[in-house]
């Protein structure tokens, strides 16, 4: 028997429903025991342990360096946090291009040394192999469509993508594709809105934007662009919450000012 106040725990199966219940879905990054352990005691739906890592963790410019242990790490501390929230790990950039096995391989790895509920990746017909794989594996998949961090080179910049009917309508088929291949559910970064909201209702499985508008399914942001810690990133789409950029260095002055002025430690902080 489940104890009385057992919390209980988001499935890829409570994200369906909630899409075919019209209840929208909650999602953001973490990298961090500390900072999963609040967003999932806030309610959150979904945390997605993301490969901007790479970005907000490490300093690096783009996503392509993070490695696969050390995405296993930051999976590792975010899923020892949560409780209720699903908990989805990004294949890093060269850990699953290559073939439908390596993809696999990569994923176990995720699943296994991580303990994560599913992994995410990029792109779209050329990985459908792959997605089938995993899936036979018995590790539920969600795709990535639209501006796809890992192809930064290719797309040479971080505009909006799709907005002409060629593009657009490549997505919408590389979206089905996903979708047939066993994705249980789908991010769309930085599109227009409107075609959001028509893959969004033409798929059955649910669609999470970023950059995507108000039709998607549910909405997924960066953890530390929305709490304002990352102060110099400002897209059009992003919503900050907080300004923990000055926030966290006006503290931080006051107590630089505190030691230098010996007011801190006083009588009542020493043994
Ligand atoms: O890595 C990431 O943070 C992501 C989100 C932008 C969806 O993939």
């Amino acid at each position: 028997m489940a104890a009385k106040n057992e919390i209980k725990r988001i499935t890829t199966n409570t994200l369906q429903s909630m899409k075919e219940n019209g209840e929208k879905i909650s999602m953001l990054t973490a990298y961090d025991f500390s900072m999963a352990k609040i967003l999932d005691d806030a309610g959150i739906d979904v945390l997605l342990v993301g490969d901007s890592a790479s970005n907000v963790m490490a300093g690096h410019e783009t996503t392509l360096p993070i490695t696969l242990d050390q995405m296993i790490y930051h999976a590792q501390s975010v899923i020892r946090a949560c409780n209720r929230c699903l908990v989805i790990v990004d294949l890093p950039f060269g850990t699953y291009q290559g073939n439908s096995k390596e993809a696999l391989n990569s994923s176990i790895r995720i699943m296994k040394e991580a303990g994560a509920h599913a992994v995410k990746l990029e792109g779209g017909e050329e990985v459908q192999e792959s997605i089938k794989r995993i899936v036979g594996a018995g590790v539920p998949v969600m795709g990535h469509l639209g501006l796809t961090p890992q192809s930064i080179y290719k797309f040479g910049t971080y505009a909006v993508r799709a907005k002409d009917d060629e593009e657009a309508d490549i997505l919408l088929h590389n979206a089905r594709i996903l979708q047939d291949a066993g994705c249980f559910s789908l991010v769309l970064e930085k599109i227009p809105a409107k075609l959001g909201k028509i893959v969004s209702e033409e798929l059955k499985i649910p669609v999470i934007g970023i950059g995507a508008g108000m039709h998607v399914d549910g909405q997924v942001l960066v953890m530390h662009d929305m709490l304002g810690i990352t102060a110099e990133f400002s897209p059009r789409f992003l919503r900050r919450y907080l300004d923990l950029y000055s926030e966290i260095k006006d503290a931080t002055k006051q107590y630089i000012k505190d030691v230098k002025s010996k007011d801190f430690p006083n009588e009542k902080e020493q043994y």
